[in-house]
């Protein structure tokens, strides 16, 4: 009690102080109380233990109790409510020899039980402080219920939408993603981590886990330093830059050696050249997955990891189990452990953890603070930018406030796969299904009514590996012919038909990679039918991922790509189906017209034969035989009910220095019959280069606002900041010489101009 009150103090006394002072001082709380440790308790906080049922049960269980007071545990995660985590610390900060409070961790990844959008469709916003937010509403839900470490963001680039966890990060773009990951570390962190309503924020996976074999989860990584460092790494660096103090290292091996053991990524790359002295944490057994990486036995394994620059271990407890063996003999040192130990401590003090280990276990926040009204409202804004119109032929969409719509698909009526993937902590069976929100949103003035029409897929063992964790989707297995005469039926006495079809929202996420992109069959077969009543037919898409729709935008009228849109998802789309809001989403990954053009990115090289503009197939030029190079949509693309047009682009100078600025400028003109939002995009090619260099790259953006009939001039600053990349040395410099700059309202359709970058 006494080292603890000391603690409290000195703690106290801290706050406030300028941060230089206060890193004096938590250095030399930490190294005292570094010394007072024995070994077994230092080698205890590098153990992070699940306090979810799945794993080790509830904390209260006999091993994780008695381990918590032994001093054996420094982490719990997947535990909430201000009850069980408080009598969770009280274990620690009243039964443990040194008294130290436990740090609680959760996947908070979009939103608590207020439910955002998943990443994926976060980012199709392009809304910077709206997704702060979104990250800084996830907080104070998340830390008024006990916990302050999130494990997100998840910045992991993926041009391979067969992998099913490109849901969870912000798509292709390195520019995009690397906004977006600043804006989420400063929405968890706030400005002040030590106030009770900030998470810590943990930067994954480290690294490069979006770009695995064939989109198969867990995959080997095999990648140039040249691609790492321009395309792959800057997004994990944005986010350390913007201050956040974790990182999760990922499961893929990288060039032959696994993330989790690799001391060049975790050391040479993080710590010395990049700085960071935050914690390193892995994923979850990735310790013991070294194990069936091939490189040795759980002793060997948990050694290799440490030594490489790993702080805490994530569930397997290679580190408790053999550390103190390695220590003897000498397969780890002394001061690994201690490095270990302090990055661990480091972040408990910076929580403001051992000033008052219960600062987030208020129960009256949690009762105030969680899914309130305002949080709502914002779930509701958010998924309404994030959806994405891809098609509106003869201006299907908005709907008109009247009549019947027919509501058809598996989509239609689950509440559990509103939410999408990761939602963890929502409260699935208090959502509202799609056609719940329409109703509510549309009362009296429309006639909803709705039908399966369709299972989720044929395959039914495939629907139940797509619907885990409670996400179920009615399934009705009686001739799949019958429900869809059934569903015509129902269509027959509609105006409009919304078909509700795609994917259940675990058929992305975690272990969720597919081969086949395209809408299920049965739901094919449905949206055929539906189409041959002839009725206008509004395919709202779920999905989190890029499909394959190349034969729906031939065929269906309207297609609004709703991703997996939270706890609001209903209501928001009742809102752009109907014309409360325009949509402004734009895409953050590009769509393929096949699977087979994978992996397609709009980033891509020229080649020494690309093909000519606007031309198919050309012999012996880059290309298929069989489709042409374009995507379907691509990067940067979506819809609105207006129409936005670009003209008048100039530039302030022919020619920039490296001290220089030049300002490029649009004139953005709504010529459309509806108020709106476009995302002015400005991309930069540099035409001659020591290395090779993408066709395009985003180097800025802008969210404006037009009301119908008006215009704007749009001004971007080009600096040589902008031009720079890693050369051949992997030297971060910009090149003299001639550059492009494009500027449009997605990655195809834009103007340019061109410049010089001279010395
Ligand atoms: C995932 C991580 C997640 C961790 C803890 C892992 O399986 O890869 O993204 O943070 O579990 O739940």
């Amino acid at each position: 009690m006494k080292l603890f009150k000391h603690i409290l103090c000195s703690s106290l006394l801290l706050m406030g102080f300028g941060s230089q002072a206060q890193q004096a001082s938590m250095d030399g709380f930490i190294t005292e109380l570094l010394g007072k440790m024995t070994l077994e308790e230092k080698i205890g906080q590098l153990n992070l233990v699940t306090g979810g049922e799945a794993t080790t049960g509830s904390v209260v269980s006999t091993d994780v109790e008695a381990k918590i007071k032994a001093g054996q545990i420094g982490g719990i995660f997947s535990m909430s409510s201000p009850a069980k985590i408080r009598k969770a610390q009280e274990l620690a900060v009243q039964h443990s020899r040194l008294k130290i409070p436990i740090i609680f961790g959760m996947d908070v990844i979009h939103g608590y039980k207020t439910v955002f959008p998943i990443p994926l469709g976060l980012a199709a916003t392009w809304d910077m402080p709206l997704i702060q937010q979104t990250a800084r509403v996830s907080a104070i839900e998340a830390s008024a219920d006990g916990i302050n470490w999130t494990f997100s963001p998840m910045v992991d680039i993926s041009r391979d939408p067969r992998w099913g966890r490109i849901s969870e990060g912000s798509g292709e773009d390195t520019y995009l993603t690397s906004r977006i990951a600043q804006e989420m570390v400063w929405g968890y962190q706030g400005k002040d981590l030590s106030q009770p309503n900030t998470l810590l924020a943990c930067v994954k996976h480290f690294a490069l886990y979006g770009a695995g074999e064939a989109g198969r989860d867990y995959n080997s990584t095999d990648m140039s330093l040249h691609r790492m460092y321009n395309e792959y790494l800057p997004p994990y660096k944005a986010a350390l830059d913007a201050g956040a103090l974790s990182v999760m290292t990922s499961f893929n091996d990288i060039n032959g050696v696994p993330a989790t053991a690799n001391r060049w990524l975790l050391t040479d790359l993080l710590r010395q050249d990049w700085g960071f002295n935050g914690l390193v944490v892995t994923d979850y057994t990735a310790v013991n997955e070294l194990i069936d990486h091939g490189l040795g036995d759980l002793q060997q394994v948990s050694a290799l990891s440490l030594n490489a620059g790993v702080d805490m271990d994530m569930v397997g407890e290679g580190f408790l189990t053999t550390l103190k063996q390695s220590l003897e003999q000498g397969k780890v040192n002394m001061e690994a452990i201690d490095r270990a130990c302090r990055y661990v401590l480091e972040a408990k003090y910076r929580l403001g953890l051992f000033a008052d280990p219960y600062r987030y276990c208020n129960e009256e926040r949690a009762k105030k603070e969680i899914f309130t009204p305002e949080h709502r409202a914002l779930a509701r804004k958010a998924a309404a930018k994030s959806f994405v119109l891809l098609k509106n032929e003869s201006q299907t969409l908005p709907l008109k406030k009247q009549g019947t719509v027919a509501v058809i698909g598996p989509l239609a009526n689950t509440g559990a796969n509103m939410p999408g993937t990761w939602s963890v902590s929502a409260d699935h069976a208090n959502t509202q299904t799609l056609v719940e929100g329409m109703k509510e949103v549309l009362g009296k003035q429309v006639n909803i009514t709705s039908h399966l029409g369709a299972n989720l897929s044929d395959d039914a063992a495939l629907q139940e590996r797509s619907t885990m964790f409670g996400r179920t989707i009615p399934r009705d297995d009686r001739d799949p012919q019958l429900l869809i005469e059934e569903a015509l039926q129902l269509a027959q006495s509609a105006d409009v038909i919304v078909a509700a079809l795609g994917e259940s929202s675990e058929m992305s996420g975690e272990s969720s990679s597919r081969t086949d992109l395209n809408i299920p069959a049965s739901q094919r077969r449905l949206l055929e039918a539906l189409l041959k009543t002839g009725k206008p037919v509004v395919l709202v898409l779920f999905t989190g991922r890029p499909l394959t729709l190349s034969w729906e935008d031939q065929h269906v009228p309207a297609i609004l790509n709703v991703w997996f849109g939270g706890t609001e998802t209903g209501k928001a789309v009742a809102d752009v189906l109907f014309g409360d809001v325009n949509p402004s989403g734009k895409l953050p990954a590009t769509f393929p017209q096949n699977v087979g053009q994978i992996p397609l990115y709009y980033a891509h090289k020229n080649t020494g034969r690309p093909l000519a503009e606007g031309t198919w197939f050309q012999k012996f030029r880059s290309n298929y035989l069989d489709v042409s190079n374009e995507p379907l949509y691509p990067f940067g693309f979506g819809l609105s009910y207006s129409k936005f047009d670009y003209s008048g682009l100039k530039l302030s100078h022919p020619e920039l220095n490296s001290e220089g600025s030049l300002e490029v400028q649009v004139d953005v003109t709504n010529s459309g019959n509806y108020d709106g939002e476009e995302v002015v995009q400005l991309y930069i090619r540099d035409m001659v280069g020591s290395v090779t260099r993408p066709v395009k790259e985003l180097k800025n953006f802008q969210k404006v606002f037009l009301k119908k009939g008006e215009s704007k001039r749009v001004k971007f600053n080009i600096t040589v900041e902008d031009l720079k990349f890693y050369d051949q040395q992997l030297k971060h410099i910009a090149e003299p010489g001639d550059f492009k700059v494009f500027i449009g309202g997605n990655s195809r359709d834009v103007l340019s101009g061109d410049f010089k970058l001279i010395n």
